[in-house]
């Protein structure tokens, strides 16, 4: 499979730190110009001018908070219709609010609007863009979260939940299209999500927590060798295959005319 098409510019939502942050460096360093996006201007500055002076590619910056409708749709107009970008890192996120029953409903709202409302506008604007261009690349970012419940996050994981199902859905839909898509899900990663979410990262096992580095470079691997899903701690890929294909399994049975026979009373 092709690497990400560097001809266009690409554009990172939540660019000031951590995930988004080491994307726009890698890709920098791939000879693509940059659109980064977050709410911290004196960040972004600070990374687009090392960024221009290390690499040479152009680098724009935008102020958005994407929780803020009016910044959301402004960044969704821009993306839907400029064509000289090819990238969407769909990035932006927020974690946290594990208490289901004593957390403040608004913390849970607000981190719908950024990690599935944002996320899917921008997916959709990118869409729109790249789709009659057929080329163009959306990475979003998920997590492991997604796929445990276990985990005892229950909103942010079913937020990234969403963003997997999302990204599956429009790989589906878009079966004949070259537009590459991918989610990339991290387990624990060390960035600033952390305090930022109020856990301590140091009380984290270090056994499970990967170099932010480490997790984009594994996470660029993956889409350079054309996964659709990545998880870049996973040695080996035949056993998300193997979910798969569970999941495929009860394909034949989810839709009939008839409940099945064991919720038949007698
Ligand atoms: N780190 C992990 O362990 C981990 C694991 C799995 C998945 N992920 C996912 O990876 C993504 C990046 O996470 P990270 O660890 O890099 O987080 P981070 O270090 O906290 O960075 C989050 C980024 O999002 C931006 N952001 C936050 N709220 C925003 C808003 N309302 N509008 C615009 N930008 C906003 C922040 O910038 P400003 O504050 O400047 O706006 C920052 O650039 C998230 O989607 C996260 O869920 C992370």
């Amino acid at each position: 499979m092709s690497d990400i098409d560097i001809q266009g510019a690409a554009l990172i939502t939540g660019a000031s730190t951590g995930i988004g942050a080491t994307y726009a460096d890698r890709l920098a360093k791939r000879g693509q110009d940059l659109i980064l996006v977050a709410r911290d201007e004196a960040r972004l500055n600070a990374l687009a001018e090392r960024l221009r002076a290390e690499t040479g590619v152009k680098v724009e910056v935008i102020k958005a908070d994407l929780t803020n409708k009016a910044d959301l749709l402004k960044l969704e107009e821009r993306l839907a219709s400029d064509a000289a970008i090819s990238t969407l890192v769909n990035n932006a996120g927020v974690a946290g609010a594990g208490d289901f029953v004593g957390s403040d409903p608004e913390a849970f709202e607000k981190m719908i609007q950024l990690n599935v409302t944002a996320v899917t506008r921008l997916a959709a604007a990118a869409a729109r863009n790249f789709v009659p261009r057929d080329a163009g690349t959306i990475i979003n970012l998920a997590s492991v979260v997604g796929l445990a419940p276990e985990m005892g996050l229950p909103v942010y994981g079913a937020t990234k939940a969403y963003v997997i199902y999302l990204t599956q859905g429009l790989r589906a839909q878009l079966a004949k299209s070259a537009v590459r898509i991918q989610a990339v899900l991290p387990g624990a990663t060390r960035t600033e999500i952390w305090e930022r979410s109020g856990t301590d990262i140091n009380a984290i096992d270090p056994n499970i927590l990967m170099d932010v580095d480490d997790m984009v470079d594994a996470a660029l691997a993956g889409f350079d060798q054309g996964e659709l899903i990545t998880i870049p701690s996973l040695p080996d890929a035949a056993d998300w295959e193997g979910a798969m294909a569970a999941r495929a399994k009860l394909y034949p049975n989810l839709s009939r005319s008839q409940p099945a026979d064991r919720f038949k009373t007698a």
